[in-house]
């Protein structure tokens, strides 16, 4: 019997380009990686800006066991409800107390417990409760309930993000960053056994400025006046990592950029 099981974490969906390319590309990655679990950040899939429940539904139903998000989630009001009724739709976690939604999730499949964790980074961000003590504490306790733990870490900054793959060094099975929407090629494991890469990647029109038109993203700075930035179009890819978890130690074995 393998002691290994292998997980895809898929970056930003952006609009219906990226929409288009997770169902298309998603389940056969699934099977070619013979991955077992899938979580999405889908936190631009409404057409750039946030989510709804159309995108939710879709998301799930190409093959995400989890979606997370981030400071985009609070774009689209309809998707507030949503936040609080459906435990695979998670927000960061470290918003204050009150707020809709929740920002981890426990899921149970083919004799796993996966716990994920979404959070947000402070830097370049609004401002929410501290990333670091909200993930460490939360992923202790998925931990400690025996979950394979998988964080979405929704940042700008890269030292911000690089230290929050290090505080979680031996906790959690993966700590990816999303929502700069660039790949980056810094995949690794951390000696405690921790999977990282700083950004995941966007699933999404790559040939443009971040997913979005690059005729508005020049003239939003040539300008300085925030025109609204229009999602692009045309070919999109899906983009994120495939990782190998020891289910046992819950130690990664092997990290691989898609
Ligand atoms: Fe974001």
């Amino acid at each position: 019997m393998s002691h290994s099981v292998n997980v895809l974490m898929i970056g930003d969906v952006s609009g219906s380009a990226g929409l288009g390319a997770l169902f298309l590309s998603l389940q056969g990655l699934v099977k070619s990686t013979n991955s077992a679990f899938v979580t999405v950040n889908g936190e631009n899939a409404a057409g750039g800006f946030g989510l709804t429940e159309e995108e939710y539904i879709k998301i799930r139903s190409y093959g995400a066991d989890v979606v997370t998000s981030g400071n985009h989630i609070w774009q689209k009001e309809q998707v507030r409800p949503l936040l609080d009724s459906e435990g695979p739709l998670l927000r960061p976690m470290n918003y204050p107390q009150g707020v809709p939604g929740h920002g981890s999730v426990i899921i149970e499949k083919d004799g796993l417990r996966y716990g994920v964790i979404n959070v947000q980074g402070r830097q370049g961000l609004v401002i929410a409760d501290c990333p670091f003590t909200a993930a460490r504490r939360e992923a202790e306790r998925l931990r400690s309930l025996g979950c394979i733990v998988l964080v979405d870490f929704h940042a700008e900054s890269t030292s911000e993000k690089e230290a929050m793959g290090f505080h979680l060094d031996g906790i959690a099975s993966a700590v990816v960053g999303t929502h700069t929407h660039v790949q980056t090629m810094d995949e690794k494991i951390l000696p405690g056994g921790t999977a990282y890469i700083t950004d995941l990647g966007m699933t999404g029109v790559q040939g443009e400025v971040i997913g979005s038109k690059s005729e508005v993203a020049i003239r939003r700075q040539l300008t300085q006046v925030p025109y609204k930035s229009e999602v692009a179009e045309g070919m999109a890819m899906i983009k994120g990592v495939c990782i190998t978890i020891d289910t046992q130690t819950g130690r990664a074995l092997e990290i691989k950029r898609i």
